[in-house]
């Protein structure tokens, strides 16, 4: 009973979402009506052709009736012509329909993938989320446009047939009803066997062209390591496991053909040793016989239709199922209701009782509260695992807290548009992205608009100026893959330049420059600290030498506020900071009157 009630249940959803993505037609209604009007017409002609046939053998031919002959010949021709421009309108309709749709369909989906919680985006691997922007919504796209109109229509032309074949010859009619069963199953049987390896030959190869491409992305770190051989055998591991679900794919694709061959025969040899003997004792004319042969295979292939759509249905029913998974998501981070805009944002950030984690029961920070005052340069500093990205990515609202809320200026940061708080806070992290196009777009990534004089006063604020100035060409050059490749340290200082050209009022430096030599980034943080539009620097780091420059710094232990302080007073509190660096000069083997940020007589 509850069996049926879900089985019910679920039915009624995908008929709801069907319905949902039939709506996608609604722009193109008067495309899909010259559609219908054109398969009714062809419908109809298919259906009328045989019968013309019959007319022209039994009583022009037969009866030696020259006019009836002309004129039946006349309308064949006639409706022949007609059917050409019709069949073209049909096909560009239906093209132009589809294509549209998918565009729809497509951009809507993305923008809404866009939208998404990073949560969302990274709980599915990359290739989850093309399969379900590429083949899994071109099924839907098809399930609309073209899967629907037949299944609209199929009844009726199984209903005109039915009754013709019954009018013209019923005890042959039921006789070929009584054996459909047997021609319903065949079908079944091997299009769901079919389909299914189809589906699983798609996967595999999707599967395995991701992995390939993983392969060669890293195939630095593939030789690296010595896994060259691996990685090949790997490959050919994946080919034969492809080459079987190939072999399977094609023993059934022969057995199907040839059963199909033999049940053909059986069916065709029957029916027309029927129609013959029929003919032969005088109870059926030779116009029926011959209009009779063509509207019962027409009737046999509509029922062998009824098989394979059914399947064809239930996997383009499980694809839409994926696509709208993804459109039915909700953002965990949504707009406020009502967005302050902040006139004249200062910078000042506070993060008040803060609980977040990324799995439930697990927080990563906890109960944290921190301030950071407009134009302070504040280190935050904590073993690894601490929570320090986590607070970052809280503040770049990717995530909302748990408990506690975080303000700027005053003001929740929930309740600042998504992207205005975004651009208020710019952050960059150890690993930087360069995009596979020019330096000149990448550091457009950071503001569209940016002119040459503002990217190379960035470069310059980010001691990027000097190299970009030697690359062969300038701001114009490509970068990565297939282009320049640049050195760790170079990359991080163009990330730095391109978060600079937001212009934000807080900036994050998350290891930021942790390829860079101690020299290097002290001059950085110079330039931003003496930079006239000012900001507020948000240094994290392991480097405990980084943090001299900063006026205060927070430590973070656990996702806990440990404490707090300028570095010289929480050396002097010999606390759990003071217990980091000693560790740190320890492991580098230094004396603490060695490093210039150490006054003498501290530690
Ligand atoms: N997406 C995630 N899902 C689940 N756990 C995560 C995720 N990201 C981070 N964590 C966990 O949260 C904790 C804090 O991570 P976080 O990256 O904030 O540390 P961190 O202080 O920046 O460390 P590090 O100095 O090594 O960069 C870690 O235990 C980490 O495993
Ligand atoms: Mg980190």
């Amino acid at each position: 009973m509850v069996r049926l009630r879900d089985k019910a249940s679920g039915t009624f959803q995908r008929l709801s979402q069907l319905l949902r993505f039939t709506r996608l037609l609604l722009p193109y209604w008067d495309k899909q009506a010259v559609l219908y009007l054109c398969l009714f017409f062809s419908l109809s002609f298919g259906l009328a052709q045989p019968y013309l046939s019959r007319l022209a053998i039994d009583f022009a031919l037969i009866g030696r009736d020259l006019y009836l002959f002309n004129m039946l010949v006349l309308i064949g021709v006639v409706l022949y012509l007609f059917s050409i421009p019709i069949e073209l309108i049909q096909k560009y309709v239906s093209f132009y329909v589809r294509t549209r749709v998918s565009f729809d369909l497509r951009s809507r989906f993305y923008r809404h993938l866009q939208l998404l919680s990073l949560r969302f985006a990274q709980s599915r691997t990359t290739g989850e989320h093309l399969y379900r922007l590429g083949p899994d919504l071109e099924n839907v796209v098809s399930l609309v446009v073209d899967t629907i109109p037949s299944l609209l229509l199929f009844p009726l032309r199984l209903l005109v047939l039915l009754g013709i074949c019954l009018w013209l010859s019923w005890p042959l009619t039921l006789g070929v009803l009584a054996i459909s069963p047997i021609i319903y199953l065949h079908v079944r049987f091997f299009s769901k066997r079919q389909y299914g390896v189809l589906e699983e030959t798609t996967r595999a190869s999707q599967e395995v062209s991701s992995r390939l491409q993983e392969a060669l992305a890293l195939i630095k770190w593939v030789k690296v390591f010595g896994r060259e051989r691996s990685e090949w055998r790997r490959y050919l591991g994946d080919l034969v496991s492809l080459i079987r679900l190939n072999i399977r794919a094609i023993r059934l694709s022969l057995f199907q053909s040839e059963s199909s061959r033999l049940l053909n025969a059986v069916l065709v040899g029957g029916i027309t040793y029927w129609l013959g003997y029929q003919v032969i004792r005088g109870r059926l004319t030779l116009g029926l016989m011959t209009a009779l042969t063509i509207y019962l295979f027409q009737l046999l292939s509509a029922l062998k239709a009824i098989g394979s759509l059914y399947n064809e249905v239930y996997l383009k029913f499980i694809a839409m199922e994926r696509v709208a998974q993804t459109l039915d998501a909700q953002a965990e981070v949504t707009e406020p209701a009502r967005p302050i805009r902040l006139k004249n944002p200062r910078g000042e950030v506070e993060l008040e009782n803060v609980t977040f984690g990324y799995v439930e029961h697990r927080p990563v920070l906890k109960n944290i509260s921190l301030r950071f005052l407009p134009g302070e340069t504040v280190a935050i500093v904590g073993p690894s695992g601490a929570g320090k990205t986590t607070m970052s990515y809280l503040l770049l609202r990717l995530y909302d807290p748990w408990e506690g809320r975080i303000l700027f200026d005053g003001y929740d940061l929930r309740e600042l548009p998504i992207r205005e708080a975004r651009r208020l806070i710019a952050f960059v992290s150890h690993d930087p992205f360069l995009l596979k196009t020019t330096l000149w777009e990448n550091l457009r990534f950071g503001k569209p608009d940016a002119t040459e004089e503002e990217m190379e006063e960035a470069l310059r604020l980010a001691e990027a100026h000097h190299f970009v100035e030697k690359l062969p060409q300038g701001l114009h050059t490509e970068m990565g893959e297939g282009g320049f490749q640049l050195s760790q340290g170079e990359k991080q200082r163009v990330a730095i330049a391109r978060a600079i050209l937001m212009s934000p009022r807080v900036l994050i430096l998350d290891e930021a420059m942790a390829a860079l030599n101690s020299d290097h980034e002290q001059k950085i943080i110079k330039n931003l600290k003496g930079y006239e539009k000012g900001w507020s620097l948000i240094l994290i780091s392991h480097r405990l030498s980084t943090v001299q420059g900063a006026e205060k710094v927070y430590v973070i232990d656990q996702g806990r506020f440990v404490e707090g302080g300028n570095h010289y007073t929480l050396m002097a509190n010999r606390g759990f900071y003071s217990q980091l660096f000693q560790e740190q000069l320890a492991k580098e083997g230094l004396r603490p009157g060695k490093m210039s940020c150490f006054p003498e007589g501290v530690a």
